[in-house]
């Protein structure tokens, strides 16, 4: 079900015709909906059925304090990166015993905060990374839960910026260094060894190498148990990709059927930390043409959102659809819908097929998930409001930036 639809010859968010939305709150601007969010977040915990479990999601997709308190309120706990994810989801009511902590470069005073507020679990990437926690729990004389990410050396056949599941990256312990780590951090006092996870990138598209990751993973906790080191739970990480043109992932009943087939009958509780299956198909980039601009060689259409809103079509060559909001006479012609930055690579769709005319609004689709959360200031732009839909009704949920917010840290020389 699509809850961005055209009624009317409109594209609407749940009830809300998006027009009104640009009237009220101007553009460029996000905007969610709720309803997509539920769903998003209730096919996986439906999936799961009776068998224990955690959905903890991953903040960093999308961290704005009205979708952290939404998921929150599902029972969603929270995957996070830094102390400044871990502040969002306490002040949006997330409860600290459902968050993981991952990362490969967590601080000392992220550490410290993260166990002084009683976190679920540290997702440990290194050897130093375990000694320094172990070092700071005796100090603050507590202990610390901990599973290590395991870095399954599998190719997880996506971009390879977001590829994080092979040798080669930056992220998680190889199988052999795990066992290893295991037995030290079990005879370590300061540390409590209550789980596994592994994490092997983002926009997967295909079930197997998931799958096979799954079978490393549960096979190294199968060879724990049988050394004396018995765990509570295994976190599977995220990655589930989303249909943003003709991707054909699978659902999130398959994914979670193919997790808990691995399983079997093993009575361990199963952890999950998907981003953009749960947000990524939940909001849009509004926008406006600005200026429309026939080139020699190409058409333009000149938005008023730009990189800086919505950075993946440059730093990925990330396909978004971009949809009219109203059906137009206008003429179809061919675009690269582009945004007013100073940089070729400022574009947010290329040849596009669209019938538009200055001053008509454009939805950039599947603009939910590492949009807003990847956004700049770049060229002193503020930073776009955000807006929740819920069924007909309308929340500013993030304040357009004002230009002297963005240089209020500033300081000059003094004379
Ligand atoms: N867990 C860990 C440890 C992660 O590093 C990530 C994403 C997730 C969970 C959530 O993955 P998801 O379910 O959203 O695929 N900026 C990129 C995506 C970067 C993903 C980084 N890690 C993009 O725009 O495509």
């Amino acid at each position: 079900m699509s809850f961005f639809a055209d009624r009317n010859h409109e594209l609407h968010v749940e009830d809300v015709p998006l027009s009104r939305i640009a009237e009220q709150f101007g553009t460029p601007c996000f905007v969610y909906s709720r309803a997509a969010l539920t769903a998003a977040f209730q096919a996986y915990d439906e999936g799961f059925g009776a068998h224990p479990h955690l959905i903890c999601y991953a903040a960093k997709a999308n961290s704005n304090l009205a979708v952290l308190d939404i998921l929150a309120r599902l029972g969603s706990g929270f995957d996070i990166v830094s102390g400044g994810e871990l502040k969002r989801v306490l002040t949006a009511g997330g409860d600290p015993q459902k968050v993981v902590f991952s990362g490969v470069g967590k601080s000392e005073t992220e550490l410290r905060e993260a166990l002084a507020t009683g976190i679920l679990c540290f997702n440990i990437e290194s050897e130093s990374e375990l000694q320094r926690l172990a070092r700071i729990a005796s100090d603050m004389g507590c202990t610390a839960p901990i599973s290590l990410r395991v870095n399954p050396d599998v190719d997880a056949r996506t971009h390879p910026y977001i590829s994080t599941g092979l040798r080669r990256n930056k992220f998680g312990v190889s199988v052999e260094d795990a066992l290893r780590l295991y037995h030290y951090a079990h005879r370590t006092s300061g540390l409590r060894v209550t789980g596994i996870d592994c994490h092997i990138g983002s926009q997967l598209i295909e079930l197997a190498p998931m799958q096979d990751a799954a079978r490393k993973v549960v096979s190294l906790v199968d060879k724990l148990a049988k050394e004396g080191i018995s765990i509570e739970h295994i976190d599977f990480g995220g990655g589930l990709g989303i249909r943003y043109t003709d991707e054909a992932p699978p659902d999130r009943g398959q994914f979670v059927q193919m997790l808990l087939s691995c399983v079997g009958d093993r009575q361990y509780k199963i952890m999950i930390e998907p981003g953009r299956s749960i947000v990524g198909n939940a909001g849009i980039l509004l926008s406006r043409v600005e200026y429309l601009k026939h080139g020699q060689e190409k058409n333009f259409a000149v938005i008023d959102a730009a990189m800086n809103d919505l950075m993946r079509p440059a730093l990925y060559d990330a396909h978004h659809d971009i949809r009219t909001v109203r059906g137009k006479k206008a003429a179809v012609a061919v675009y690269d819908v582009v945004g007013p930055v100073c940089e070729t690579s400022d574009f947010l769709g290329t040849d596009r097929a669209l019938a538009i005319a200055e001053g008509d609004l454009l939805a950039v689709m599947s603009a939910g998930a590492y949009a807003m959360s990847m956004s700049s200031n770049y060229n002193t732009r503020p930073r776009a409001a955000e807006i929740m839909v819920d069924g007909s009704s309308v929340h500013l949920v993030r304040a357009r930036e004002r230009i002297d917010d963005l240089y209020a840290g500033e300081i000059c020389l003094p004379d």
